[in-house]
């Protein structure tokens, strides 16, 4: 077994056993260019997990560079951090095709390599931004409404479910419960500091 020096090598061997040309699920017969592994501070104590990557993540190989991307960025601004202190992934490495949900299989295929980054970054706090990638990290069906704002216990670490930053795009009034969920989260990280 190989023993790592550090988080971010951790993460380079499990970039790398992914794979440049990973074909694990059809997706990669389905028009996407390239995986999109994620990014950020292998340290961070706070992670964002998103659906999958879109059109602009596809092409510059990083989640979250969109306008939803901007916008997570200012959301993470918001509470004093910056985007590179944090780490932000999807479950799904690979852009589904016309940005339809990933599907069942796919998800089978894929989540074990974000279960793996989230055991080697070890973040106290998880923002699953929006339905999917809540319910897919709860292994729920109860709508975003119901479970955003809540704080779970999972994997050593406290999730908790938010919009994602598109619905927000279109959806402008709901930032003021982003914003309270946010506040908490910067709450939480605070205190566990002083502990
Ligand atoms: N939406 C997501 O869920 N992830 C991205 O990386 C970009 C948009």
């Amino acid at each position: 077994m190989r023993v790592f020096t550090s988080q971010a090598d951790a993460l380079s061997a499990l970039k790398a056993e992914i794979g440049p040309d990973c074909s694990r699920c059809k997706l990669h017969t389905l028009g996407r260019r390239q995986v999109v592994f994620g990014i950020g501070n292998p340290n961070a104590d706070l992670m964002f997990v998103g659906e999958a990557p879109g059109a602009d993540e596809d092409i510059q190989g990083e989640p979250f560079v969109g306008k939803a991307g901007q916008l997570l960025t200012k959301i993470i601004e918001a509470i004093n951090m910056k985007r590179e202190d944090v780490y932000i992934a999807n479950v799904i490495k690979c852009r589904p095709p016309q940005n339809r949900n990933p599907e069942p299989d796919e998800v089978v295929q894929c989540e074990p390599f974000l279960f793996r980054q989230i055991e080697t970054i070890k973040p106290k706090v998880i923002v699953a931004l929006g339905k999917f990638a809540a319910q897919s990290l709860l292994k729920t069906t109860e709508p975003i409404t119901r479970i955003r704002g809540r704080e779970y216990k999972y994997r050593n670490a406290i999730l908790m479910p938010t919009f994602h930053p598109a619905f927000l795009l279109r959806n402008p009034s709901s930032k003021r419960e982003v914003w309270e969920d946010m506040k908490r989260v910067r709450a939480i990280l605070t205190q566990s500091a002083d502990e």
